[in-house]
């Protein structure tokens, strides 16, 4: 069982380095987090998940961990830290930190240490082969870099050497088994960093790349037994705390102790197929053909992402929640391939969707997706990664700093979203989302437990229909007019574009929205 408070969750990510800069440096910070906290409360989310925020050389824009009980000096302190806990907690806001498992930066004490050619506590927490010219067994591999003998095996960028959580089958002698010693520290090594945060007021941790733990492992099964004891030690000794997996296989992760999965997709099999169903030119970043359902003109219908979302959904239904997201840090802003119509039904679709929904910082204005030159790792992911943008001020209220100090650039266009002009606006794309996350908070049909079952949903047909407990939620991103049978007596609590009932027929205009209850 989840903690309870988890049942009406809605989650604002927070990027630290470029939400709110408190002290003039350029960028985002603690403190910062802090100032703006009233704002988070006022979109109506009760929960933060907050990017990795540790100390770092930042060569992954801090998915590369330096110390894992140290808030990075750029962010401020671990007091501010637990500062942010207390205050979002009078707030009534849950704070989920970034753990990030898997590997840690190759200058993380530890691997200082396990490298070293003596043997010592570390050296086996970290994947080393036998000899300074082996290869990693399909996996990635560094050598010539350290006083030790041996390559070790990376888990992402050459700068993330992968922690040992050992071997699901072991085809070399340098591999080990998951309960060998090395490994059986690494575990208990990465309990007392979670336990650090639980007990400094944190309320779990979104879990970076949570299948990658043990290599060789055919289905995850190591994996997950890993997972069975590191979570089990959270929900024990911290009822309270969650966990969420950065897995996208929510059968596997729900049942070994995650209560939330992401709904990821590196294949534009599933999520992607909503908003993200394009290829972009290298460089230039521009996008071909948009076949995303809630592009208009795609003419694409919602059966595809139904066959890969409803077998997932029904498998794990009563396990835990398997969440849809906005967007977030390393993928394009749904901006990019969509317009602002086009992303209020897609938005309206993920907010009346079973699961906790994740609102990535700066979707809520529309903030851009700007093409960029990599910054700490990013790729084309930094151009998803730039400041929020508050109001007409100096660097648009993000920074005193001079605008060449700033972290990445804000958006120079002259009608560059931000938060004071759209407050002003009654039509703007933050009252929308704001109006989106109330609907769902004021009605528990639209809870993230609440059942979720498809009502229509045809080949050929860009209608789409599903129910939440009694309510009927139906969505038209095409231009054509659709129609829809509902028998019954019904009225609409909420709606976009033009959606009208005549008898037993539900007409949906061009691009429309609407939720329906019966009465
Ligand atoms: C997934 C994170 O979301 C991403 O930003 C990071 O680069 C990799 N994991 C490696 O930690």
């Amino acid at each position: 069982m989840s903690a309870k408070w988890l049942e009406n969750a809605v989650f604002y990510e927070i990027y630290p380095q470029s939400f709110y800069d408190s002290n003039g440096d350029g960028i985002g910070d603690i403190p910062g987090i802090i100032q703006k906290l009233d704002y988070v409360k006022s979109l109506g989310c009760n929960a933060i998940w907050l990017n990795p925020c540790f100390d770092s050389p930042f060569k992954d824009a801090g998915y590369d961990v330096r110390d894992y009980q140290k808030v990075a000096p750029r962010y401020g302190t671990n007091k501010d830290l637990k500062e942010l806990f207390r205050k979002a907690h009078e707030k009534g806001i849950r704070v989920l930190l970034d753990l990030v498992p898997g590997h840690t930066s190759e200058e993380h004490p530890w691997f200082r240490e396990s490298g070293k050619d003596e043997v010592n506590e570390y050296s086996d927490r970290y994947v080393w082969t036998d000899n300074p010219f082996a290869r990693g067994d399909d996996m990635p591999f560094v050598g010539g870099e350290m006083p030790r003998p041996a390559t070790y095996i990376v888990n992402f960028f050459k700068c993330q050497p992968a922690l040992n959580y050992g071997y699901g089958q072991l085809r070399q002698s340098w591999q080990q088994p998951i309960d060998a010693p090395g490994p059986m520290g690494t575990r208990e090594a990465m309990k007392d960093v979670m336990r650090y945060w639980l007990n400094k007021g944190c309320d779990g941790f979104r879990v970076d790349m949570a299948a990658s733990l043990v290599k060789n492992d055919e289905g995850n099964r190591k994996t997950m037994e890993v997972w069975k004891d590191l979570a089990g030690m959270v929900h024990e000794e911290y009822p309270e705390a969650v966990l969420v997996s950065e897995w996208d296989n929510p059968e596997r992760a729900l049942s070994c102790g995650f209560d939330m999965d992401f709904y990821l997709d590196w294949d534009q099999k599933g999520y992607n197929l909503l908003m993200r169903k394009y290829k972009t030119a290298p460089h230039t970043m521009e996008i071909s053909e948009n076949l995303s359902y809630f592009a208009a003109d795609s003419g694409v219908d919602i059966t595809d992402f139904l066959a890969d979302y409803l077998p997932k959904y029904e498998a794990t239904k009563d396990k835990g929640l398997f969440c849809f997201i906005t967007g977030n840090h390393d993928l394009l802003r749904a901006e990019y391939g969509l317009t602002e119509r086009e992303r209020r039904l897609a938005f309206a679709f993920v907010m009346t969707m079973p699961g906790a929904p994740f609102l990535y910082y700066g979707d809520e204005i529309g903030l851009r997706y700007q093409v960029l030159p990599s910054k700490e790792g990013g790729y084309h992911r930094t151009g998803s990664r730039t400041p929020m943008q508050w109001d007409v001020s100096k660097n648009l209220g993000f920074s005193g700093a001079d605008h060449d100090k700033l972290y990445l650039p804000i958006d120079h266009a002259e009608d560059a979203p931000t938060v004071a002009e759209q407050e002003e606006d009654p039509d703007s794309m933050l009252h929308f989302t704001r109006s989106l996350i109330y609907l769902r908070q004021n009605h528990p049909e639209l809870g993230n437990y609440s059942p979720f079952r498809v009502y229509y949903a045809e080949k050929g047909s860009r209608m789409f229909a599903y129910q939440r407990g009694g309510l009927i939620v139906c969505v038209n991103p095409g231009r054509e007019e659709t129609q829809l049978k509902v028998a019954g007596s019904y009225r609409r609590i909420y709606t976009i574009g033009h959606a009208e009932g005549v008898g037993d027929t539900l007409y949906m205009g061009p691009q429309s929205f609407t939720v329906i209850q019966p009465v």
